[in-house]
């Protein structure tokens, strides 16, 4: 019988999973990653520690699951977006890669957008230092001579996807965090490369999400003990795998993911850009089929700070957070530990408590961070909400949904029905190997992208909407008022 692998290369570790023809997990390993931050605002990571850690996960898989590894007839890739990996002409990495949360290209999105003064339009995003473009920029400012080096740039997954194939692909979702696509054409765009003196040919080829992009090295199935060279799907970035493993493919469909950043993410059947206020437009891994993002930079990571801070486990907050239910006299928190995207674009403002008194005591500090992390994901639905995105309810992915106590504060401060999977696979690996039933001939994205069982509906609190709002509306005038002070 067939299996198919999915391969997350996720920023703190990379996952594989196995499922059967019926999408049983039948197997999965994981290996942690590590992030050097050298300077303030860097964040690297060297490529071929993707490859080891992709390598530690199959050969585990080999040694627990033989029988079901063997039996791999496609592969699907997903992966954290925007790295840049610059490679020389045998293929070999320049230097560290520079990841999605690195913030040091803030000028360059200055220069990316003078140069092509369409690039809002053909991208449909706005240049945020995360992308990949104004990282080139960077290098080119600044390490001359790596920049003449360049002959590819890649994306993570597609670095191990060059490792385990040998050849140069990516998909639509993950090409679209470049800023060199043109994402209503679903192409690559000569005049936003031009804008980073670059070419088509530094570029990999393009395939959708669903479609087969290359096969397995006959070496690499004879270690792991395959059979044949399983084809390996274009795949997606990790946010579009995660909505093929939630079952995010029809338009309308969204999810919450509370990861170490947040995403609102809604699947479009049309290319829908608001640059006006950061929200990502972006292709789906699915053809014909486009996405939206809001992506705020500090979600769970802001209960990781605190817990850190105050020296407990995260878990001891989200029991402060449970015992708070009801509780209104919160101080307000703004969640920008590491700058903020939706809706500000700016790397370099800085969180903060208001309304601090005598009486603020941890639990309250705890709730005001749950309800600050809320109301920035509301100014993302917001921003969706301004280009006529509309959705009623969305389905919680990551960490942080383990807290049901945060899931009702998240849906009292959106104004939005969350549901919460059963426990069980649903994450990017499992949407990877998903698309690559797809790629492999099986079927209907959403016959085989279908949603998972929901174990919970948290409704908004009919009696604490007002307050909500009226708290939100303090929220989102702090920023604007104070974005001098906050400034790192
Ligand atoms: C999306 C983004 C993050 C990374 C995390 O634009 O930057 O969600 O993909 O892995």
């Amino acid at each position: 019988m067939s299996t198919y692998l999915g391969i997350d290369v996720g920023t703190s570790s990379v996952k594989s999973i196995l499922v059967d023809q019926s999408q049983r997990i039948v197997g999965s390993a994981s290996q942690t990653l590590t992030v050097s931050r050298k300077q303030p605002l860097w964040s690297e990571q060297d490529a071929e520690h993707w490859c080891e850690a992709t390598a530690y996960t199959l050969d585990a898989l080999r040694a627990s699951e033989p029988a079901a590894l063997a039996g791999v007839s496609a592969i699907g890739l997903s992966g954290q977006m925007h790295g840049a990996t610059l490679l020389d002409g045998s293929d070999k990495p320049l230097r560290p890669a520079i990841l999605w949360n690195d913030g040091r290209a803030k000028d360059e999105c200055e220069q990316f957008e003078a140069a092509c003064p369409r690039s809002r339009e053909i991208s449909g995003n706005l240049a945020m230092p995360g992308f990949t473009a104004p990282k080139l920029l960077w290098i080119q400012n600044n390490e001359p001579q790596i920049f003449d080096a360049i002959r590819k740039v890649l994306l993570p997954k597609d670095y191990v996807r060059l490792w385990l194939s040998g050849e140069y692909i990516s998909d639509l979702s993950d090409a679209s965090g470049t800023l060199w696509l043109d994402v209503g054409a679903r192409s690559w765009s000569e005049d936003l490369l031009a804008a980073t003196g670059l070419g088509i040919e530094h570029m990999p080829t393009l395939v959708e999400g669903s479609q087969s992009g290359g096969r397995l090295r006959a070496k690499l199935a004879e270690r792991w003990g395959i059979k044949g060279r399983p084809l390996i799907a274009g795949g997606a970035g990790d946010n579009a795998a995660s909505a093929c493993g939630i079952g995010a493919v029809s338009p309308g469909k969204a999810f919450i993911s509370l990861g170490t950043s947040g995403v609102i993410f809604v699947t479009n059947d049309r290319f829908s850009p608001n640059t006006k206020s950061a929200v990502h437009a972006f292709c789906h891994a699915i053809p014909e089929t486009w996405h939206q993002m809001g992506v705020i930079l500090s979600a769970a990571a802001c209960f990781d700070w605190l817990s850190g801070v105050i020296g407990c486990k995260v878990s001891e907050l989200f029991e402060d957070l449970t015992r708070s239910i009801g509780q209104t006299e919160t101080p307000l928190f703004l969640p920008y530990l590491s700058g903020e995207r939706t809706p500000h674009n700016d790397m370099e403002t800085r969180g903060a408590f208001f309304n601090l008194d005598h009486t603020t005591d941890r639990t309250e500090m705890t709730r005001a961070v749950a309800e600050g992390i809320g109301f920035a994901f509301r100014d993302c639905t917001q921003a969706l909400a301004d280009v006529g995105t509309r959705f009623d309810s969305l389905i919680a992915v990551g960490g942080g949904a383990r807290s049901h106590a945060w899931l009702q504060i998240l849906a009292d401060t959106l104004n939005k029905r969350i549901d919460l999977p059963k426990q069980g696979e649903s994450g990017a690996a499992f949407g990877a190997a998903r698309l690559a039933i797809l790629a492999d001939g099986g079927g209907d994205p959403s016959d085989v992208c279908t949603p998972p069982p929901i174990s919970e509906v948290f409704e908004p609190d009919p009696t604490a909407i007002e307050d909500h709002l009226h708290k939100w509306r303090r929220y989102r005038a702090l920023y604007p008022a104070l974005k001098e002070a906050l400034a790192a």
